[in-house]
C-alpha cells in the first residue's frame, strides 16, 4: 500500500538530508525505521506525508495505493492526510488543542473527512476510538481536557485522532520518546494491536532498536540520510552485516545481560556540512579500511539482509571479533 523508492529530500543550499531511501509497508505489517537522531528519519516521513520543510525539494517515488504523491497537488495531499495516511508525533502536548475537550478533538478529526456524519454520531465514534486505544472510562475521558490526561493517555488520544478514519498507513514518529519506559511499552502495544482491528500498515520510527524487537516485521536502519541496512526483524537482530547496526544492537541492555560485551558506538553521526567522503560511518567504524574513505558502499543483498558496507561478508555472527577491534579512522 505504501511504497517509497529512492526518496531524496534536498533543503535550501543543496543540502541533501534524505539521500535515496526506499521502504514499503503492507496492510497489517509494521516497518520500523531506526537510527540515531539526525539520520533523516523525520525528514523522510514528513516527505511521505507531503509535509516537508518549506523550500525543500523532493525526488524519487512515493506510491500510496498505487498513487504517486510526489508532485501531487496540495489539495489531493490534504484529502489523503488523515484519511488514507496519518501521522502521530513525538510530543502530543503541542498537538492537542488545550481548550477543546479531548472527545471533541477526536470528533472533529472524524468529521473532517466525514462531513455528512452528525455531531452525535461523531461524539460516539470518538468514545469508541478512545476505547480502541485502551483509554479506561472512555466516556468520562472524552469530556476532559488534554491537561487532565497523563503523557501516556495524551499519546493514546493522539493515536485515536490519527486512526479516526481507518487510514491505510499510520506513521508514528518516535511516539514514545517523551514517556517513561513502562508507558512506552504500553503505547507500542496499543499501536501493535491496531492491526488486529483494521488492516493498517504501521511505520514506526524510533532511535531505539529494543522498541522494535517485539512488534516490527521489517527494520530499516538509517544513517546520515541513507538506508545502511534493512531486512526482516529476526535477521536484523541475528544476521546483521553492518557495523552500525551491530553497534546499535550492542547498546541494547538486554544483550549486555546475556553476557555479550557492551560496545557503544563511539563518536557522533556526521553533521550535514562535515559528512565525510566515502562511507559516512567511517569515522566511527571499527573495521574501516582505505576503500571506505573513497567509495560510499551501495545497499546490496548479503545473505539474509540488504547491507551497505564494503566488508559485510566479514561480519558473520553478532559479537564477531572484528567488531571489538579498535582503531577505526578517527
Ligand atoms: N527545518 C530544518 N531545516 C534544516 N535542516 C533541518 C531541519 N530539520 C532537520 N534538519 C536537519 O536534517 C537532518 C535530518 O533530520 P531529521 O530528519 O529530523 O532526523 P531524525 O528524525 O532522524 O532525528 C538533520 O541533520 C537535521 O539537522
Ligand atoms: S563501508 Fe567501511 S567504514 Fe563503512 S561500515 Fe563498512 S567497513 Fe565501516
Ligand atoms: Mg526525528
Amino acid at each position: 500500500m505504501l511504497k517509497v523508492d529512492d526518496l531524496r529530500v534536498t533543503l535550501r543550499r543543496g543540502i541533501e538530508v534524505v539521500r535515496g531511501v526506499s521502504f514499503s509497508v503492507r496492510a497489517g505489517k509494521v516497518v520500523s525505521i531506526v537510527g540515531e537522531s539526525g539520520s533523516g528519519k523525520s525528514m523522510a516521513v514528513r516527505a511521505v506525508m507531503g509535509l516537508p520543510p518549506p523550500m525543500a525539494s523532493l525526488s524519487g517515488s512515493i506510491l500510496l495505493n498505487g498513487e504517486q504523491l510526489i508532485g501531487a497537488p496540495e489539495r489531493r495531499l490534504k484529502q489523503l492526510r488523515g484519511s488514507k495516511i496519518s501521522m502521530i508525533f513525538q510530543d502530543p502536548m503541542t498537538a492537542l488543542n488545550p481548550v477543546v475537550r479531548v472527545g471533541e478533538l477526536i470528533a472533529e478529526a472524524v468529521r473532517l473527512h466525514n462531513p455528512q456524519m452528525s455531531a452525535r454520531q461523531a461524539a460516539l465514534r470518538a468514545i469508541e476510538l478512545l476505547e480502541t486505544v485502551a483509554v479506561p472510562q472512555p466516556d468520562v475521558r472524552a469530556r476532559q481536557y488534554s491537561h487532565q490526561f497523563s503523557g501516556g493517555m495524551r499519546q493514546r488520544a493522539m493515536i485515536a485522532m490519527a486512526i479516526a478514519n481507518n487510514p491505510d498507513v499510520l506513521i508514528a514518529d518516535e511516539p514514545t520518546t517523551a514517556l517513561d519506559v513502562t508507558v512506552q511499552a504500553q503505547i507500542i502495544e496499543v499501536l501493535a494491536n491496531l492491526r488486529r482491528m483494521f488492516p493498517v500498515g504501521l511505520v514506526l520510527i524510533t532511535h531505539d532498536l529494543g522498541v522494535v524487537a517485539g512488534v516490527a516485521d521489517t527494520v530499516v536502519v538509517m544513517y546520515a540520510g541513507k538506508v545502511v541496512e534493512t531486512g526482516e526483524v529476526h535477521d536484523i537482530f541475528h544476521n546483521s552485516r553492518h557495523p552500525y547496526t551491530r553497534g546499535l544492537l550492542a547498546c541494547l541492555p538486554d544483550i549486555e545481560k546475556k553476557g555479550g560485551k557492551l560496545i557503544p558506538i563511539p563518536g557522533n553521526p556526521p553533521s550535514l556540512s562535515t559528512r565525510p567522503s566515502g562511507c559516512p560511518f567511517r569515522p566511527r567504524c571499527p573495521i574501516a579500511r582505505d576503500i571506505c574513505a573513497h567509495q560510499e558502499p551501495p545497499l546490496r543483498h548479503v545473505d539474509r539482509v540488504e547491507t551497505a558496507c564494503h566488508f559485510a561478508e566479514e561480519l558473520r555472527s553478532p559479537g564477531a571479533p572484528a567488531l571489538q577491534a579498535t582503531g577505526g579512522h578517527g
